[in-house]
């Protein structure tokens, strides 16, 4: 950490290779043989952390075609990847097929016809799940965690005692069939001959720190296939969704793998059908393995309230439904206590853009301060407000086995201007070339 704020300026992503490898093998050691581990692109679609799933044996799970080319290009072979996620186009359908990637996920009949009209126009026959709204699920994600989690691995120590998930009727959702219409869709599909229907796909939670909860949760996932295999419909593959949850603060456990793999075969046990699986895992791959830096640029006060004001903001790390997540950070080389109450406020000119409040910060922070964010390799750089106020995107730095490497240099003013054009303003065409060409040189010097 100190050697990166040393060697790089400027705000900064910052992701442990090796972590990620420490991830990926927990789920290998304890999944059992018959899970295919997928990576959730959208996650974090850097191509070096792609690759390095990627070199591990993940497949991958993609939402565009964007999210596709980035998969073929770091080596996950187009058929072990799973295309997920609502509105696909028959653009990108089409070029799922030519592709030949193994799974698309249907999320309603009218998507299966249309995907089948484009199989048949290629001659082929495409593998797909049919993802599923339940009627019941548990309840939902786990709150972000400020200190010994409510939700989190039951801790007999803890401050506070664990809360038992509850099963609630699921809500209303765009996403996937509801499970009392998922037999009329199934049975669209299974009339479809350029289709072959493998099984189903139910993904209803998101960071779920207590193992008890997922088991819950797949054990519905696998009594829905049961019933739909019970109704004449041959399935055979389910695809659970991500779902690992990682701690957010310094007092919570990791979720515990171990435990998880050993009570896992139980909830096959004696099943009538046999099933293939599959995970699609985003946050416990990388979550942990990524942290943002930034620079303290002023310090202030209104109406009794403390702003640390950073040289950073939502542009570069937006987490609108996580927000106290940013309360795991450390101000680097401040070794007092975390005594001042304060605000985490962006650069962006607008009142959004506060990253975290009522955080505790050292006594003695000063402008000129390096300050991390923990636990952003997940849905950090790939969820923020990039375009807002023209700044440029933060770097993206590696460490791997003793090295560190840079992976993406930071952004270019020059990138924002990228595909507009001027065609009302000929004569500011040229200036605003020049202009664009002194501004890279800049940002080029700050970094
Ligand atoms: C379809 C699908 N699969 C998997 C994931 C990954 O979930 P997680 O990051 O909780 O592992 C997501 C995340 O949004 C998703 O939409």
């Amino acid at each position: 950490m100190k050697t990166a704020s040393a060697q790089y300026k400027g705000p900064l992503y910052l992701y442990n290779l090796n972590k990620i490898g420490c991830q990926y093998a927990k789920l290998r050691d304890y999944l059992p043989p018959n899970f295919q581990i997928l990576y959730t692109l959208k996650a974090n679609s850097n191509l070096t952390i792609c690759h390095k799933l990627a070199q591990l044996g993940c497949g991958a799970d993609i939402s565009s075609t964007g999210e596709l080319q980035a998969a073929l290009k770091t080596g996950f072979s187009a058929s072990e990847i799973v295309f997920t996620g609502p509105g696909k186009t028959n653009s990108e359908l089409a070029v799922a097929i030519e592709m030949g990637i193994g799974i698309i996920v249907l999320e309603s009949a009218n998507e299966a016809r249309r995907l089948h009209g484009l199989a048949k126009k290629y001659g082929k026959k495409q593998d797909v799940l049919i993802r599923i709204n339940p009627l019941y699920r548990k309840s939902q994600s786990c709150e972000i965690r400020e200190k010994a989690s409510s939700c989190g691995n039951s801790d007999p120590n803890s401050v506070q005692p664990s809360l038992k998930s509850q099963t609630i009727v699921s809500i209303s959702s765009k996403f996937g069939v509801d499970e009392d219409k998922a037999i009329e869709e199934i049975a669209v599909i299974d009339s479809l001959e350029n289709l072959n229907l493998k099984g189903i796909h139910i993904f209803t939670e998101s960071n779920v720190l207590d193992y008890n909860q997922l088991l819950d949760s797949w054990t519905n996932t696998i009594d829905i296939a049961n019933r739909i295999n019970d109704q004449g419909y041959h399935i055979s593959l389910l695809d659970f969704g991500g779902g690992i949850g990682i701690p957010y603060n310094a007092v919570d456990t990791e979720f515990d793998m171990e435990s998880f793999g050993q009570e896992l075969p139980r909830i096959f046990d004696n099943n009538p059908y046999p099933y293939h699986c599959i995970v699609e895992m985003g946050r416990y791959m990388v979550g942990e393995a990524g942290c943002y830096m930034t620079e303290v640029v002023d310090i202030k006060e209104s109406l009794g309230q403390k702003f640390i004001i950073l040289d950073g903001g939502v542009h570069q790390l937006l987490r609108l439904s996580m927000k106290p997540a940013s309360k795991y950070m450390e101000v680097l080389g401040k070794n007092g206590d975390y005594t001042q109450k304060a605000t985490l406020g962006g650069k962006l000119p607008t009142p959004l853009d506060i990253m975290v409040e009522d955080v505790m910060v050292p006594e003695d922070i000063e402008i000129g301060d390096r300050l991390v964010i923990y636990n952003c390799g997940a849905y950090g750089f790939n969820h923020s407000l990039t375009n807002f106020a023209l700044h440029n995107y933060p770097a993206e730095v590696a460490y791997s086995d003793g090295k560190m490497e840079i992976i993406r240099e930071p952004g270019n003013i020059e990138d924002f201007f990228l595909n507009q054009k001027l065609p009302f303003a000929t004569n500011l065409e040229n200036e605003f070339k020049e202009h664009s060409a002194i501004s890279n040189q800049q940002s080029a010097v700050n970094f």
